[in-house]
């Protein structure tokens, strides 16, 4: 492992201005998404959506750091032969893939899940260097509930997000370490801070114990944010004090930077948040923001699978893609929403 090239690559990836895209989503995730605006979920349907936002030349030349590919699209060429993973490192984005393979039950614990795909990991790693990728992403799930999340859920995801680490920085490529609290519940913003502190608390003990160097490395958390179905609904404010309180007891200034996850906030909500954490200043990493449904929804409703709407599609992911950049400077303010047309 080279672990200087290793830290170049993680810090370029949280380039103060720019964050990355994550349109990682899986086969199922893809065609929840495509639902949504009546588009068949086929494999040139997938590619020409993600080649529209690749070609976004201003977008990813300026704003976007890296993209999160799925195996289909690392694979996949352009209509006109190019690779799409071509198209990323033309723009100058750094191409990275999700490696996890989806979640199971977890034997003995009802309703909660373990990330799977450890098997077999080291030679799909050494393929997807060769084919360009220089990051990777695994997703741990926890839940919120009654009686859950149990240790037991959050020390079988926590080994196996360290086992994934090592491995990828072993194949000389930055893990994205994302251990995801989800936002469903009907929980408030304090039970959201405790459980996702026990979570970063258990990761980084596991990443120290195998071993994982955290100069090369990126997390990927959630917010500490109010359940979506909570009658109480914490402030922009709150939700930026509250996290950054929560990252600076939980996570070594070793670490280069944090990359959110929208995990279901609106693409405004995210773009505040993200925003108010950066003007709080005088934290030890960077944070910006890796955001799959907050950068994509917007152009998914103006593509809607048309070609003719392939550049209002471009205009409205440009948009957000630059919100969020701003955000990622503390610069952004709501006013800028409506001016961008
Ligand atoms: P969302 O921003 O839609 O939560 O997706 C980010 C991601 O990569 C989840 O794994």
């Amino acid at each position: 492992m080279n672990l200087a090239d290793l830290n170049k690559v993680a810090l370029a990836m949280v380039t103060p201005g720019k964050g990355i895209l994550a349109a990682d989503e899986s086969s199922g995730t893809i065609k929840k998404r495509f639902d949504a605006i009546k588009v068949e979920s086929t494999e040139e349907n997938r590619r020409d959506y993600r080649e529209m936002l690749f070609r976004s030349t201003e977008a990813m030349s300026k704003y976007v750091s890296g993209v999160i590919l799925y195996d289909e699209t690392i694979w996949q060429t352009a209509r006109d032969g190019t690779p799409l993973i071509k198209l990323i490192e033309q723009s100058g984005a750094i191409p990275g893939i999700k490696v996890d393979e989806g979640t199971q039950a977890l034997p003995q614990c009802p309703g909660e899940l373990v990330t799977v795909g450890l098997d077999k990991l080291a030679e799909r790693l050494k393929k997807y260097y060769e084919r360009g990728a220089r990051f990777a992403k695994w997703r741990a799930v926890i839940d919120i509930g009654s009686g859950i999340p149990t240790m037991t859920a959050i020390s079988v995801n926590a080994h196996a997000l360290a086992r994934y680490a090592a491995l990828c920085q072993a194949a000389q490529i930055v893990p994205i370490v994302e251990p995801e609290v989800l936002m469903d519940g009907d929980h408030d913003i304090d039970r959201c801070y405790d459980v996702t502190q026990s979570v970063l608390n258990k990761t980084f003990q596991e990443l120290r114990l195998q071993r994982v160097e955290l100069e090369g490395m990126v997390l990927k958390p959630n917010m500490a944010i109010s359940g979506k179905k909570c009658a109480k609904q914490a402030s922009v404010d709150e939700v930026a004090e509250k996290t950054v309180r929560m990252l600076k007891a939980c996570v070594p200034a070793a670490v280069p930077g944090i990359a959110f996850l929208s995990g279901g906030q609106s693409d405004e909500e995210a773009t505040a948040h993200l925003n108010a954490m950066n003007r709080i200043g005088g934290l030890p990493w960077k944070l910006t923001f890796s955001y799959g449904r907050a950068l994509q929804a917007a152009p998914q409703k103006a593509w809607s699978g048309k070609a003719e709407n392939i550049a209002a599609g471009q205009r409205a992911f440009t948009h957000r893609a630059k919100m969020n950049a701003l955000a990622s400077k503390g610069e952004w303010e709501t006013g800028l929403e409506k001016k961008v047309a």
